[in-house]
């Protein structure tokens, strides 16, 4: 493990990421003796409170959240929590900054801007010129998604950041990059034969990648309005996992090889963008979302997306990747399913075949799924299909650590490998900016859901019009959704 004397600072620190993901996280990492001595966390709010309020603030949400909360525990953890009152807004509050920062003798900084991303150039400006980055060890910046608004403002915000800290020391989130079954996709896919022979349009048929929640936008509509589930969910986590389960054998599974590899992937994705037909791109919105708190009552900001797209390469000529995601739906999933060709040979057995499906779930449960054809145990003609399952979660009881907690771990060590490269966040982008742009009147098109259902039901009728369904794993033993 690197050096960790280190002081790191949150922009935002009175967020609801800081409070119910970085602070739980950075608590578990504690607890497992993951964080070594010298640490100190400084947590910046505009809110006039100090440390100890700050402090009872964090215990109360930590004895809500954490089954194993330990009182004792808690009070070595929050020795390293410090609350900073300050507007990141002005200038003239940096200096005060770094006094501060100075008083606490950390020769290594990490800056983790939780904020809005049009503070990011403002924030990484005032940095330097404050000369907060002037210091004895690293100064590391993090960037929480979305990165940006549109290709633009990404631009611009990249431009800014890379002259001031340098790509080696940017760390631009995905948290779903840091979800343990998202980093087993490469495991499953190039340590077993009987995957990494066959991941090619020859035997694969179509991929699915679902990313479904229960809640709705809850209080974070001013922000929510504003960004709609393509640039919430799919620019970055739904097109990372695409990246990654399409992308091409990376000549190294370092971090290089594998964002080399990604980018391709995005370069070539292409995505139809004619509403009118229903036939690529659906997008949906929950009743009632007009409703939500800072939701403009005429809103057409799309809470669900089903998308249709192609990765134009020799590997994956043909093959569509469906993609889905919404808030408001009948229940929170994730998962990837891969559904292979249906072998054409015969067999002596008379039933249809059902094509093999590997599915990698990612959340809630976590684990590997395998559907296979058999023969139906004392009959001479039968098929029957059976699961091969692999539930990390209930098998081995191992639940993994939030994504946040490895994630901060990596940024401590230094280690970038599990975070966006500045290419994969422009060709992302560059494709989302074509797809708003060549929608620019959802109205017409937006087929409202209810609440609790599994979305609208133009998203069935997409996939049925090529002659294939949704996965649904509750269903798989009887059939699809
Ligand atoms: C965030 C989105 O990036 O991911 C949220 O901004 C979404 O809108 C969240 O709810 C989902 O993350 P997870 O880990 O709960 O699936």
């Amino acid at each position: 493990m690197e050096n960790q004397n280190v002081l790191f600072t949150i922009f935002g620190g009175t967020g609801d990421l800081t409070y119910y993901k970085l602070i739980p996280a950075f608590y578990q990492l504690f607890l497992g003796g993951r964080l070594l001595n010298d640490m100190t966390i400084i947590v910046l709010g505009r809110k006039d409170k100090d440390t100890t309020t700050y402090r009872d603030e964090v215990r109360e949400i930590l004895m809500k959240k954490i089954s194993n909360f330990n009182e004792n525990i808690f009070v070595a953890f929050s020795a390293k929590l410090h609350y900073y009152k300050m507007n990141f807004e002005k200038p003239e509050a940096y200096e005060g900054l770094n006094t501060f920062m100075e008083s606490k003798n950390c020769p290594n900084r990490i800056f983790y801007l939780a904020t809005a991303p049009k503070f990011f150039p403002f924030i990484s400006e005032q940095l330097k010129d404050n000369k907060l980055l002037d210091i004895e060890g690293y100064a590391r910046a993090v960037f929480e998604k979305p990165f940006g608004y549109d290709l633009e403002s990404a631009e611009e915000i990249n431009a800014t950041i890379s002259d001031i800290f340098g790509e080696d020391h940017i760390f631009r989130i995905d948290h779903y990059l840091g979800k343990e079954m998202i980093q087993n996709i490469n495991t499953v896919r190039f340590s077993n034969q009987i995957f990494s022979a066959i991941w090619n349009k020859e035997s694969i048929d179509n991929i699915q990648i679902t990313v479904k929640e229960k809640d709705g936008v809850k209080d974070r509509g001013g922000y929510y309005d504003h960004a709609g589930a393509l640039r919430d969910m799919v620019q970055n986590h739904l097109l990372q996992i695409l990246a990654l389960v399409a992308m091409e054998p990376p000549k190294s599974l370092n971090n290089h090889g594998i964002r080399e590899e990604k980018v391709k992937v995005l370069q070539n994705l292409s995505i139809e963008t004619e509403l009118e037909s229903h036939t690529n791109l659906i997008f949906g919105q929950y009743e009632g979302y007009r409703d939500e708190v800072k939701v403009d009552p005429n809103s057409n900001t799309e809470t669900f997306v089903a998308m249709k797209c192609f990765v134009k390469s020799p590997r994956w000529e043909g093959v569509p990747f469906y993609l889905r995601t919404g808030k408001g739906l009948d229940g929170g999933e994730a998962k990837i399913v891969i559904e292979f060709k249906v072998d054409g040979s015969s067999t002596p057995l008379n039933a249809e075949k059902i094509p093999n499906l590997l599915i990698i779930k990612i959340q809630p449960d976590e684990g590997v799924y395998l559907r296979i054809n058999t023969k139906e145990p004392r009959s001479e003609s039968n098929l029957m299909s059976v699961n091969l399952s692999y539930c990390q979660s209930c098998d081995i009881f191992y639940k993994s650590p939030d994504a946040y907690e490895r994630l901060l771990l990596d940024i401590l060590n230094g280690d970038t490998a599990m975070f966006t490269g500045w290419e994969e966040v422009k060709s992302a982008w560059e494709l989302i900016s074509e797809v708003v742009k060549k929608c620019p009147d959802k109205s017409k098109y937006l087929d409202t859901y209810p609440i609790g259902s599994d979305g609208p039901a133009s998203a069935h009728r997409m996939i049925k019009m090529d002659g294939r369904h949704w996965w649904r794993l509750d269903d798989l033993n009887n059939d699809s959704e």
